[in-house]
């Protein structure tokens, strides 16, 4: 039997269909239930964010609330995103499907989450991944996701914290390759999320990303607060090369 579709006219329904259906397709809904059986959550409790190419939701576990990151198929976006795969060592057979590609990005923000955990930068501390699901620690208060920077307040010391933390994670050999106020979460610290295109220093374009990272951050806060900050002055502080920030 084929599957029912809404009538044409309730387009809201049928796009929310169409995209949930991307999700759940049946490879990931045996990934969830694989998962579940493990006992590392109990059922997804709602969704935080549908983005272009991972919707993430809040889930129940035994005694607190966790967040997982199921990965969509999207050909569009396919080769877009290979380059962030392709030079990274990690990674030395090239994904040919759109589905190895979306679960080749689940294990590499994985695995750069573990880097993040280690070299102490806060982030999601990452608990699971099986295929295209990621599952990590939930970053909120009483039940509900943390505000991202951009939809908050910030200071001078965010600036000098985030600065921190890319330099403290590029000393364990990571760019984040993503970062700007979409990705960092305003809690009790500056979270940053969204690792998926994070770069060991040997990929060819780990520099650029580095670059592209700082000045998104600089630019952001130069638009905040009006401080006086050069994207290459930071950039050396973050290299080592240069032993203030000012
Ligand atoms: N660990 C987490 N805890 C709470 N909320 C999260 C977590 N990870 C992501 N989110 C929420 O989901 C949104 C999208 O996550 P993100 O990793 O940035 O995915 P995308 O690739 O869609 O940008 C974030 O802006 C944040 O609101
Ligand atoms: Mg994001």
């Amino acid at each position: 039997m084929g599957k029912k579709r809404p009538p044409k006219e309730k387009f809201l329904l049928k796009e929310r269909w169409e995209i949930e259906d991307l999700v759940f397709d049946k490879e990931t809904l045996l990934a969830l239930s694989k998962i579940i059986e493990k006992g590392i959550f109990n059922k997804l409790d709602y969704l935080i964010s549908m983005g272009k190419e991972a919707n993430v939701y809040r889930a129940k576990a035994s005694d607190e609330f966790v967040a997982v990151k199921i990965y969509k198929k999207e050909t569009a976006r396919f080769f877009r995103r290979h380059s962030y795969i392709i030079g990274d060592p990690r990674f030395p057979s090239v994904p040919k499907t759109e589905r190895e590609l979306v679960n080749a990005f689940a294990s590499k923000e994985f695995k750069n989450l573990k880097v993040a955990y280690k070299a102490n930068v806060p982030a999601p501390i990452p608990l699971y991944h099986y295929k295209n699901v990621v599952v990590m620690s939930f970053l909120g208060k009483e039940g509900l996701p943390y505000p991202r920077m951009v939809d908050g307040v910030v200071e001078k010391k965010d600036f000098e914290e985030i600065v921190e933390q890319i330099k403290r994670l590029y000393s364990y050999g990571l760019v984040h390759g993503d970062l700007s106020e979409y990705n960092i979460l305003k809690g009790d610290k500056n979270y940053f999320i969204d690792f998926g295109q994070g770069v060991v220093l040997k990929h060819p374009r780990s520099d650029e990303l580095l670059q592209r990272d700082i000045r998104n951050v600089v630019n952001y806060f130069k638009k905040k607060l009006a401080l006086n900050i050069h994207v290459e002055k930071v950039m050396r502080y973050v290299k080592g090369e240069a032993e203030r920030l000012y």
